[in-house]
């Protein structure tokens, strides 16, 4: 017996050394790397595409790339990262040859992006960078001849790369859960946009609803979106640029609880203006998207019209505590979510330290909220006109004005 006990002693002792051993080595090891091995591809640069790829960009890099004071693609903390994922910044992709990717070829751009594999250094990318395995040709070539284009937004600017410190979760996921994509062997074809259901399950997989409405975002099949765990039906983890956290709502058909009862009129309204039928402002980070076209709008509908109902009701995001003391424009700017965008203290992923002094009067500034696509023609941010009662705007400009005299000196994250 004393001898069993023996054993089962060293035993343990083995295992817990193992396992010691691995964790310290997922802890001081670096992402994978992988070998690279880059096809070629042509791309022309047609006006066609740079404006497709305009509108692209503008749903699927520019959130996450675009910094917020200088409004060019140099890179930004992602305030909207779940803490256990560590800190992390985005890069710089404008076309400056060194800071920037000016000096990459097409082919590593889109070796990159299929595989989410650096193409210089073999390191596989976080999970938090988009990968696109599934998007036609046309439309990942779209998306590179904008960032080569004449577009403000993609011009060099000489901004230094930041170093991210991702977490013991993020290297233990990189190392056991997360491989990069094959290379595709054959091209990627564009759906018929006649045929509703198909480009409607084109654009779910590749505009990120796939990844956001699952069940887990850490089990996303992005090959095969419908072999997803709880497709569709939402109710993963997300933050908003505090990292308050709230869950992804379930847009399956299912009556009860996902969007069984919405028309299609208020499946646009939401997607396109920000709004549910009640009237509530959806919260970042779902984002509206007003680049899409009516026909994109009810593709995705009658797309999610065929998917299996689910039924997971929604679960209650964290809420926000004010001070005792909030004033009348605190309450209003929380009222409405605008510090899910623009933080607590005015800088998120839209930047509140300049808005006083652009806008000097009430009636301005009070037009920039009501009407934000006049000023920033696919802007994320909701038109508040007809949300936010009239008698809200003094104090919620004289709150956005505090914010913005608070931070004017603090330097950009
Ligand atoms: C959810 C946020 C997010 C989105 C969306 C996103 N990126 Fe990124 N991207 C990142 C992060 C974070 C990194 C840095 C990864 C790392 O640390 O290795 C990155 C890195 C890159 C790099 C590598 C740059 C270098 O110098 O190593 C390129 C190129 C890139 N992104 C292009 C794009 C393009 C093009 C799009 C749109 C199709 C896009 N990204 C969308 C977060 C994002
Ligand atoms: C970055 C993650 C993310 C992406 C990408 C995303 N969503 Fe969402 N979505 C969410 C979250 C989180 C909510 C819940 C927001 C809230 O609580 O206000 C939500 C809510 C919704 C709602 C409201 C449902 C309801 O019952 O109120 C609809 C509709 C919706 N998303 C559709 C889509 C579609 C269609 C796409 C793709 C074009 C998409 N979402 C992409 C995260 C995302
Ligand atoms: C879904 C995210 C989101 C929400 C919610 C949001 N905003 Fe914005 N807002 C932005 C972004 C992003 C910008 C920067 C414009 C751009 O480039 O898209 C912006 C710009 C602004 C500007 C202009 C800043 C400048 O320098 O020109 C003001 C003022 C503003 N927002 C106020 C508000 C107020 C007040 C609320 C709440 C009622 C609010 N926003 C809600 C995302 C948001």
């Amino acid at each position: 017996m004393k001898k069993f006990i023996k054993y089962v002693l060293i035993l343990a002792g083995v295992v817990v050394s193992a396992v010691a051993a691995f964790a310290l080595y997922i802890y001081s090891s670096d992402f994978p790397s992988y070998s690279v091995q880059i096809p070629k591809v042509h791309i022309e640069y047609t006006p066609t595409r740079v404006e497709r790829g305009k509108k692209l960009a503008s749903m699927l890099c520019v959130e996450c790339h675009q910094n917020p004071e200088n409004k060019q693609i140099t890179g930004r903390i992602m305030f909207d990262l779940p803490p256990e994922f560590g800190t992390a910044y985005t890069k710089n992709i404008t076309q400056h040859p060194t800071k920037g990717i000016g000096a990459w070829s097409d082919d590593e751009i889109v070796y990159l992006l299929r595989t989410g594999i650096h193409p210089k250094t073999g390191r596989a990318l976080p999970p938090y960078m988009i990968k696109l395995p599934m998007m036609a040709d046309e439309d990942l070539f779209s998306i590179i001849s904008w960032l080569r284009s004449t577009d403000p937004m993609v011009q060099p600017l000489d901004v230094d790369n930041k170093v991210s410190s991702p977490s013991f979760l993020t290297k233990f996921l990189m190392r056991v859960v997360i491989k990069p994509f094959e290379y595709p062997t054959k091209p990627i074809i564009l759906p018929d946009s006649t045929n509703k259901v198909a480009l409607g399950k084109y654009l779910v997989s590749n505009l990120g609803c796939n990844d956001c409405h699952a069940a887990d975002v850490t089990k996303v099949n992005a090959l095969e979106i419908e072999k997803t765990a709880g497709f569709m039906g939402g109710g993963s983890n997300w933050t908003d640029v505090n990292r308050k956290v709230l869950y992804a709502s379930n847009i399956t058909f299912d009556k009860e609880t996902g969007i069984g009862s919405w028309s299609e009129a208020d499946f646009h309204k939401a997607l396109r203006e920000g709004i549910r039928p009640d009237g509530k402002p959806l919260s970042y980070p779902m984002e509206r998207k007003v680049q899409l076209t009516d026909n994109e709008i009810s593709s995705i509908y009658e797309y999610l019209k065929t998917v299996p109902h689910l039924h997971n009701p929604h679960k209650a995001s964290e809420e926000y505590t004010l001070p005792a003391d909030a004033t009348a424009g605190m309450k209003v700017y929380y009222k409405y979510g605008c510090q899910r965008c623009h933080g607590e203290n005015g800088l998120g992923i839209g930047d509140l330290r300049q808005a006083n002094t652009k806008y000097p009067d009430d009636t301005t500034l009070t037009d920039v909220i009501k009407h934000p696509n006049k000023y920033f023609p696919t802007t994320v941010m909701i038109q508040w006109d007809g949300i936010i009662k009239e008698e809200e705007f003094a104090p919620l400009c004289s709150h956005v004005r505090e914010l913005g005299r608070r931070a004017a000196h603090t330097i950009a994250r």
